[in-house]
């Protein structure tokens, strides 16, 4: 694996790869076993494997989560080596990101209004900045999203639709540890005992995909929201429509939806969804 700490070199080097299939995995880093699939089905799905990580500044609405984002540089150098990743770009700094930013605009809709968008405001506008940019430096065929952020899956699969960029956004399962809790960067912050309470989020989506009927959930909503308050701080828990993601209380049968939670634990807070039939 090559590493580049400038897009110019990283560029350099990619040019060299114009007639392959390039598959690109973004990452803050802190790497586990989620980011690592994605890894995988890049290589299994591209020629080259490209992958960066950068804890973006302006995605974060609070300063305390953007210093306490866990940074492991070493271990996640190995993983990737591991993995298969052919080429990593660990930008110097926030300028070499930024430098030829032609500011982007990107009508994402409703799609940021809710969930995240209304509990971060700003959240998808850094997100959408930065993937646009590391898309303008990397041009990727393909690029790899988890599942586990649905809502950003779907708000990138829009802005590439909006930009008519030819690129491949393609989702990836949830990668879950033994235990049920999603993977996530942010779970080394969590105490042994908040690990433990952290299940009820996994719990409580297993619970609500099981007991879910047609017609009206706010009964069965109400009774997860006290599950989920009971151990944790409850941001929201909501079903929404597979493509609009807009909340919903009423299902009809036959149909498929999705479960999303934001709770938090201490300072930790944690993101999870579930698909959902009736
Ligand atoms: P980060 O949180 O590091 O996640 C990088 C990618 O790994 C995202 O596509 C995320 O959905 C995926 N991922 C994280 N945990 C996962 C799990 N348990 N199972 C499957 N996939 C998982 O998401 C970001 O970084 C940033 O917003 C980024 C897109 C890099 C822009 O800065």
């Amino acid at each position: 694996m090559k590493l580049f700490k400038t897009q110019q070199e990283l560029k350099k080097k990619l040019e060299g790869y114009s007639s392959k299939v390039i598959g690109f995995v973004p990452t803050m880093g802190a790497l586990h076993k989620g980011h690592v699939s994605l890894i995988r089905k890049a290589k299994k799905e591209s020629d080259i494997v490209v992958c960066s990580i950068f804890v973006n500044p302006t995605q974060f609405n609070e300063s305390t989560d953007f210093e306490n984002y866990p940074v492991t540089h070493d271990e996640d150098i190995k993983l990737l080596e591991k993995a298969g990743c052919d080429i990593l770009y660990i930008p110097e700094s926030v300028q070499d990101v930024y430098s030829n930013e032609k500011p982007i605009e990107v009508n994402l809709g409703s799609l940021a209004e809710v969930m995240e968008g209304a509990n971060r405001p700003g959240h998808f506008d850094g997100v959408v900045q930065v993937v646009s940019v590391l898309f303008d430096i990397v041009k990727p065929n393909k690029a790899f999203f988890g599942l586990k952020d649905f809502q950003q899956y779907c708000i990138i699969k829009k802005m590439v639709a909006e930009l008519k960029l030819d690129i491949e956004i393609v989702g990836c399962p949830i990668i879950r540890e033994d235990s049920g809790l999603a993977m996530s960067s942010r779970n080394i912050l969590l105490s042994k005992k908040e690990k433990v309470d952290a299940l009820i989020i996994s719990e409580t989506l297993k619970f609500l995909q099981k007991e879910i009927k047609a017609g009206e959930i706010s009964d069965l909503l109400n009774t997860c929201k006290e599950k989920l308050s009971a151990k944790s701080e409850l941001e929201y828990l909501t079903v929404a429509d597979l493509n609009s993601l807009q909340s919903l209380e009423v299902l009809e049968k036959g149909a498929i939806y999705r479960a999303f939670v934001v709770s938090r634990l201490g300072n930790v807070r944690l993101i999870d969804n579930i698909e959902i039939f009736v």
